[in-house]
């Protein structure tokens, strides 16, 4: 690592409000700093994020394959010597090539998994008979939500509150607990 500050990366595909949970908590410490925004659809609105914090953001067309948009991922990680990636609502699978570079990478998931991997996840716990739904946080692999758990939290399913309210509730549950982990495996990085 250069200069001992960790440098990130965050994937993005959409509103971003991961992104900017990260963003302004790592804005407040010195020994990391997140490099570049890397996002996949023109008009995702994380990218109104980052100019916010000035975090530089690059977009990565996936019109051309898979094969040659990782090129182009893999590049910019390597020249920019990242250390860590975290995904924050990047809806694209990682393909071997990327999960294998030698950089941890990690995501954020709407649920206790492994259940309810995929999409409308909230909405697929909320219509349970579970008694506690949650977020997870996670090393990627190739599968789809799927690698090993690093964080989970939980609160109880309380079906008096509405959808949207539990959303909510989950997306603060996110936006708490992504940077504190975040933060955690970076400073791993440098013990
Ligand atoms: C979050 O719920 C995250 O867990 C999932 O995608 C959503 C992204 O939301 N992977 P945002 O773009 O960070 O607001």
């Amino acid at each position: 690592m250069e200069n001992n500050i960790i440098k990130i990366a965050i994937f993005a595909s959409g509103n971003g409000s991961n992104f900017e949970a990260l963003a302004k908590h790592f804005e407040k410490l010195h020994d990391y700093k997140i490099e570049i925004l890397i996002y996949d659809k023109k008009d995702a609105f994380v990218i109104e994020r980052s100019k916010k914090f000035n975090i530089e953001s690059k977009y990565i067309d996936y019109s051309f394959g898979k094969d040659s948009a990782e090129d182009q991922i893999i590049e910019i990680l390597k020249d920019k010597n990242i250390n860590i990636v975290f995904l924050a609502g990047f809806m694209r699978i990682l393909s071997k090539k990327i999960i294998e570079i030698g950089i941890p990478i990690i995501n954020i998931h709407p649920s206790l998994l492994p259940k309810y991997k995929g999409i409308n996840s909230i909405e697929r716990a909320y219509n349970s008979d579970d008694e506690r739904i949650g977020v997870t946080i996670h090393y990627v692999n190739e599968g789809v939500d799927e690698g090993e758990i690093i964080a989970q939290e939980s609160i109880r399913l309380d079906k008096s509150k509405s959808l949207d309210e539990i959303e909510s509730e989950i997306h603060k549950i996110e936006h708490k607990i992504y940077p504190i982990t975040a933060e955690i495996l970076c400073s791993n990085l440098i013990n």
